[in-house]
């Protein structure tokens, strides 16, 4: 049986509130919360196979050339180890920003410092890293590899560029204005759990249990990479602790454990360490940003420009979308938006938690802020005048949209106090005390996505896809809709998750995965319960699954697509963040004092697990405002922090009470169960939010992110 639906139109059959009093919306605990923090279920290295060789990857110690000559001779004679893989695919940069395509094959070439270029397997892994301490590498390097992004020439990604109306003129004639340079550091995933793959061969099929996030795009890729058939391959990946994009693409620990299994014969095992991670997977770029706004003397805003250089490897897809959501967010007749792409030798640029808003949205803020002042408007009232009607590019309308009542809701639940601001009005001790506030926006995705949903003999109901779970509550919501839709208790619905020999789902990422995945399930759901209502001739909550079945097992495959609604649709999550700081008028020293994110994000398919999103999203907010940052050496461009010492992931001491707002909101264009994506729209522009605190606690502005104590102690007098 199958259930299919082509989203063409706006859903507005409300089937899920129809049963009044079910399951979808409570804030159930994690159905799996307990056996994951019980370490019961095990992670992509955590599997015991038997004979399991370990492997450890070698690195590239140059930033552009060839690699001529691998000597692994010493290390094949120190005990315990049993091969090195010099293998071209080894040298593959991660494919991250693409998922669906195969890690580029470029033989021997290494393109950035850090790239792994060998794989050491021994029987045990301190054998295998011992070893690999001895390979010797010769390369012919080339020298002068670009590194620093501001300059070289950028490539203007052209899709990207906005020209209406009369950009300059408008500009030149505002009464208010600012012209802002505003930048960001690139940041690192920081997902908690380690890549890590184990692969197991057995002449005919590799069985691959990883730390993925996408298995429905990974499978193709992984096959791709060692020119298997999709048949020949299933990848595991029931549980992940975190991708945060890092997981979305395969990267290489999964290549070389799959390629030493099917060369040895036996099970291995590649994990990486944390520098690795840091030094190979991938980055969110660093971004220059150019705002330059406008408004008239009520504060409409007349010009919007802005531009964003960010940079990767030359010849990779992906450019940080900084301006997505700057697209639609605020009315202005005239506008300028440009992207840049800069081409140096770091390693791969990729989508990292919110790619493009996280970035893009803290500087527009901070200039939104800056001309609100300028204009004599209250930052909130600002925000609120220059909501657009509708999608001021394209002129489309928007799903729904929730940004003045969170603006509203917040203002009212933080205590802002709307009218004049001016800096420096609240001084205690050594630190100064300021208010401040951002909008959030980010744009809203959906994918296709399958799942079955059987109905077994003794009434109770499995869901199965090939669908991830992150640590985002897939399992639970999922369970949720089964539950809410089939009338059975929620604890008689098994969620089977992260094997690709499912029904594939659309991964987790870009905030589509419980919009998506929900709608298949409710659509298999849907259809199982109209299937048992016609044979039983009655509603299906007056009757026991099990009995309505007479002892047999019902199935359907849900099959949700994305269809032509979404060009017909401006479709986001908007909210808004407000924050209060204190800054030390010694050190320079920035602490949030308390900090509120009110969202609309359609339906809510789980109070708790939302939150938790949202409480994240805020957290990483925290992180681009004040802490994270990575560092690459000017000279050969290597990461030089690469590590959870070294580089600064907000901690609990950084992180205060955060209060979630989430506004009632359905959009019957976003998905058929009417919610959209929430995992990362509260880290999109919250970073301003603190930005903006800070000068009214202290009175100076700062351009650059983060907002360190040597660069706050820099402009403070
Ligand atoms: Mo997300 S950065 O698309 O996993």
């Amino acid at each position: 049986m199958n259930a299919h639906l082509k989203q063409d139109e706006p859903v507005d059959d409300n089937f899920l509130d129809k049963t009044g009093q079910g399951e979808v919306g409570k804030p159930l605990s994690r159905v799996e919360g307990l056996d994951k923090v019980t370490g019961i279920v095990p992670y992509a290295a955590e599997y015991r196979l038997d004979n399991c060789a370990e492997g450890v990857l070698v690195q590239a110690t140059i930033t552009r050339g060839q690699v001529t000559r691998i000597d692994a001779e010493a290390a094949l004679a120190m005990p315990g180890v049993i091969t090195v893989i010099e293998d071209d695919r080894l040298c593959a940069r991660a494919a991250q920003g693409t998922a669906g395509e195969a890690p580029q094959q470029a033989p021997r070439t290494i393109c950035y410092w850090g790239q792994p270029i060998a794989l050491v397997v021994a029987e045990s892994f301190e054998q295998a890293r011992d070893a690999a301490k001895t390979i010797r590498v010769e390369y012919r390097e080339e020298n002068g590899a670009p590194l620093d992004p501001t300059l070289v020439d950028a490539e203007e990604q052209g899709n990207e560029t906005v020209n209406q109306g009369d950009f300059a003129k408008a500009l030149s004639e505002a009464p208010h204005s600012v012209d802002l340079r505003i930048t960001t550091e690139g940041h690192a995933s920081a997902a908690m759990e380690p890549h890590a793959a184990t692969a197991d061969w057995d002449g005919d099929k590799l069985t691959v249990r990883a730390a993925l996030q996408m298995l429905n795009f990974n499978i193709s890729e992984l096959a791709d990479a060692l020119g298997l058939d999709e048949k020949q391959v299933r990848i595991l990946a029931p549980y992940v602790g975190g991708g945060f994009g890092s997981k979305l693409g395969v990267s290489q620990e999964t290549v070389a454990a799959s390629l030493a299994a099917m060369q040895l014969g036996r099970p291995v095992r590649v994990v990486m360490t944390r520098q690795q991670v840091f030094q190979t997977v991938m980055r969110r770029s660093e971004t220059s940003q150019r705002l330059r706004l406008a408004c008239d003397d009520e504060g409409k805003l007349t010009a919007f420009g802005h531009e964003a250089l960010v940079s990767n490897l030359p010849g990779e897809g992906f450019a940080e979308p900084v301006l997505q959501s700057s697209h639609f967010l605020y009315a202005a007749p005239n506008r300028k938006l440009q992207l840049d792409v800069a081409r140096v030798h770091r390693m791969t640029a990729g989508s990292v938690r919110a790619p493009g808003e996280a970035v893009g949205m803290p500087a527009l803020e901070a200039a939104m802020d800056e001309l609100a002042e300028k204009a004599g408007v209250d930052p909130v009232e600002f925000r609120l005048m220059n909501i657009p009607e509708r999608d001021p590019e394209q002129d489309l309308p928007f799903s729904s949209h929730k940004l003045a009542e969170c603006l509203e809701q917040g203002a009212r639940a933080f205590g802002w106090a709307r009218g004049e601001r001016k800096p420096r009005q609240r001084l205690e001790g050594e630190w100064w005390i300021g208010t401040g506030v951002a909008s959030a926006a980010r744009v809203h995705n959906v994918g296709e996505a399958k799942a079955r949903v059987t109905v077994r003999p003794d009434g109770t109901v499995c869901v199965q896809t090939d669908m991830t779970d992150i640590g985002t509550g897939t399992y639970t919501i999922l369970a949720q809709i089964a539950s809410e839709m089939l009338v059975v208790p929620v604890e008689d619905v098994l969620v089977e998750l992260g094997d690709t020999e499912f029904p594939r789902g659309p991964g987790s990422g870009g905030s589509w995965g419980a919009a998506s995945i929900g709608s298949a399930v409710f659509l298999a759901c849907k259809e199982l319960r109209s299937q048992i209502e016609s044979k039983t001739g009655q509603p299906i909550k007056d009757a026991s699954l099990g009995d309505a079945l007479g002892g047999e097992e019902l199935s359907c495959e849900g099959h949700y697509e994305p269809g032509d609604v979404k060009s017909d649709y401006t479709s986001s999550g908007f909210g808004a963040f407000f924050a209060e700081v204190r800054v030390n008028r010694f050190t320079g020293e920035v602490r949030v004092n308390r900090m509120l994110g009110a969202f609309g994000f359609g339906r809510v398919l789980n109070e708790k697990t939302a939150r938790s999103q949202c409480i994240g999203g805020i957290t990483w907010s925290i992180g681009v405002a004040l802490t994270e940052a990575l560092m690459f050496d000017p000279n050969d461009g290597h990461l030089v922090n690469c590590d959870l010492a070294e580089y600064h992931v907000p901690v609990n001491r950084d992180v205060p009470e955060l209060e979630v707002i989430m506004v009632e909101e359905r959009d019957p264009v976003a998905s058929p169960i009417q919610a959209k994506g929430i995992g990362e729209l509260g880290m999109c522009g919250g970073a301003a939010a603190i930005a903006n605190a800070i000068y009214n606690a202290c009175g100076a502005r700062l351009y650059d992110y983060p907002m360190t104590p040597d660069r706050v102690i820099a402009v403070l007098d």
